[in-house]
Formats: C-alpha cells, sequence, structure tokens
C-alpha cells in the first residue's frame, strides 16, 4: 500500500488518471443554453467569485460562527438526519465546516468497493461519511474549487488516515475523471452553486458508469426566480439564485441521461438570514433530496 505522502502527491496534485484528457474534452463542449432556464445570463465569473469568498469564511469560521445566511456545523448535520455515530467519528474540523441542504446517503445505497464522486466536497464531511461506507476496497474522489475548503478538508483526511479520499481542486464542470468509472455521484448543494448546472448533471453522467448513481440535495423552487433575484451575487452564493424550477430540474436530469427520478422534500431546512428567507417564502424555494439512474 501507498504511504500517504505519495497518495496526496499523486491524487490531489497531478489528479486521477487521464483527468488532463477529460477535461480537454469537457472544455471543448459549448455550454447549451436551451431553453435560458438554467444558464445565467450575467457575469459568471463575479458569481463564482463571490461563492468562493463565502465558502472561503466557511472553512475559516467555523460552526456557525459566521456571519452567513445559511445554517453551518454540527447542529445543521443533525437536523438534516446525518447519524450521529457516523458524524461523531469525524474530525470536529469537518463538522464544524459543513454546510449542506439535505441528507441523501440513504438514497445513495452505497456499497463495500463503491467508487463514489462528491461535486462540492467543501469540509469533507460527506466525503469521510462515505469513504467508511465503501471501505478500503472503495474510493472517494472530493472535488471542490474553494482551496480553503480543500485545505480544510486534506487536514481532516490526513488527522483520521483516510487513504481512500482523494480531493483534487476542480469544478462539477470539469471533472477530472475518464467516462464510465464512477458509481455514486453526491452532491449537497454544489449543483444549485454552479453557473451552469446542466453542464454539472452532464459531467456527472459522463462519469458515471452506465446503471450509476446520482443522490444529490439541492435547492429548487415553485416558480422561475426573476433575473434580478437569480444575478444577485449573495443570493447566487447563498444557493438561492441557482434554484431552477423542480420540473425544469427534471427536465435537466432528463437532458443529462438521468432517468428512474425520485424526489424527496426536506421542509426542515432553513435558511438564517431574513433576506434569504424572504426570497425563499416568495418563490417557493426549497430543498429536495434526489435519487436518479445514469440511463447512458
Ligand atoms: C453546500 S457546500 C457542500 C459542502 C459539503 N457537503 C460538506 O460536507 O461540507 C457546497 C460546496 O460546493 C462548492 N462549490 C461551489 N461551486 C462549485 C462548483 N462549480 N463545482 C463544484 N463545487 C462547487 C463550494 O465551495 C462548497 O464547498
Amino acid at each position: 500500500m501507498r504511504d500517504r505522502t505519495s497518495f496526496t502527491t499523486d491524487v490531489d496534485r497531478a489528479p486521477v488518471l487521464g483527468w488532463q484528457r477529460a477535461r480537454g474534452r469537457a472544455d471543448r463542449r459549448r455550454p447549451r443554453s436551451d431553453s435560458g432556464r438554467s444558464t445565467v445570463a450575467t457575469d459568471e465569473r463575479e458569481l463564482r467569485r463571490e461563492v468562493a469568498a463565502v465558502y472561503r469564511t466557511v472553512a475559516d469560521t467555523p460552526d456557525e460562527g459566521a456571519d452567513l445566511p445559511f445554517p453551518s456545523g454540527r447542529g445543521l448535520a443533525s437536523r438534516l438526519g446525518y447519524p450521529p455515530a457516523e458524524i461523531g467519528r469525524l474530525p470536529p474540523a469537518a463538522v464544524d465546516s459543513f454546510t449542506g441542504v439535505g441528507y441523501h446517503l440513504d438514497l445513495a445505497d452505497l456499497a463495500d468497493g463503491d467508487v463514489v464522486l462528491v461535486l462540492g466536497s467543501g469540509s469533507g464531511t460527506d466525503a469521510f461519511v462515505a469513504a467508511a461506507r465503501v471501505g478500503d476496497r472503495g474510493r472517494v474522489i472530493g472535488v471542490d474549487p474553494v482551496p480553503e475548503q480543500l485545505a480544510n478538508a486534506r487536514r481532516c483526511r490526513e488527522e483520521i488516515g483516510a487513504a481512500n479520499v482523494s480531493l483534487p481542486r476542480a469544478t462539477a464542470e470539469a471533472l477530472p475523471l475518464e467516462e464510465g468509472t464512477v458509481d455514486v455521484v453526491l452532491s449537497n448543494g454544489a449543483i444549485t452553486l454552479s453557473p451552469r448546472p446542466e453542464r454539472a448533471l452532464e459531467e456527472a453522467s459522463r462519469v458515471l458508469r452506465s446503471g450509476g448513481r446520482l443522490a444529490v440535495s439541492e435547492l429548487v423552487g415553485e416558480r422561475r426566480l426573476p433575473e434580478r433575484i437569480r444575478t444577485d451575487p449573495a443570493l447566487w452564493a447563498a444557493g438561492i439564485g441557482g434554484a431552477v424550477r423542480v420540473d425544469d430540474y427534471a427536465g435537466l436530469l432528463e437532458t443529462a441521461g438521468f432517468g428512474d427520478v425520485t424526489l424527496r422534500e426536506n421542509p426542515w431546512y432553513e435558511f438564517v438570514s431574513d433576506r434569504a428567507r424572504g426570497v425563499c417564502q416568495q418563490y417557493g424555494v426549497g430543498s429536495v433530496s434526489v435519487r436518479a439512474r445514469c440511463r447512458r
């Protein structure tokens, strides 16, 4: 077995086998904006900058210490339904910086030996829970674009010696993985943060093996959000601006090659700030957990 230092160097920095080829292919693809329903017509870089700033704060100011519009930390994990025994085994630095909008690991049916991809692995909580479930014969790849989140998660990984977890820096829209190499894709609010959710779902479908599972919790809306809400950087970084209408989300899944979709509402997920709560109430924005199968 390789020692942990060489594992970190190989997997995190010169990432997963074939990543350059995979990224080159993804970059050549033009993003689709068929109905304009999911691709944001604004300065995408500004939205990504705001997301990075918010999640830097999440990494650097753990356990509800930060002035964030959304809940975080151990209390959130427990409210969402994460099993206390599994959370209790994780490093405090991971759980204290946990963020997410639902619990969907029960929908993922993780089995010993599975290869799992976590989109937006953040503090590492979802990745470490998954890693324990898939065991030493399995593998978890957590991608996140925010260096401070990755740094925190990598420190936690060292602490628990989770040699089956790799944490390369990447976005959900350009995955450093070969096609058909993953059994399960997880996301806890990361697809909602992508200015190109259709691209993120296409990438998830590309890397999943045929019949592979997608299990995610995301924010969706009962109504389409007006442009001024969708392009507000603060609301975007809170995950609200990217909340597509629930029917549109189903359409995005189908277009990306997913079927057998089941959806569960998470009514207990609530924002902290008055502004965020007000917008959610006005447009019927809420959290759902979704399970789907790759039909490719
Ligand atoms: C709601 S948090 C989920 C955190 C994670 N579940 C955990 O265990 O802490 C969403 C994560 O998605 C990341 N993110 C933001 N934009 C992303 C993108 N385009 N692709 C992938 N991840 C992204 C954020 O940096 C953040 O860490």
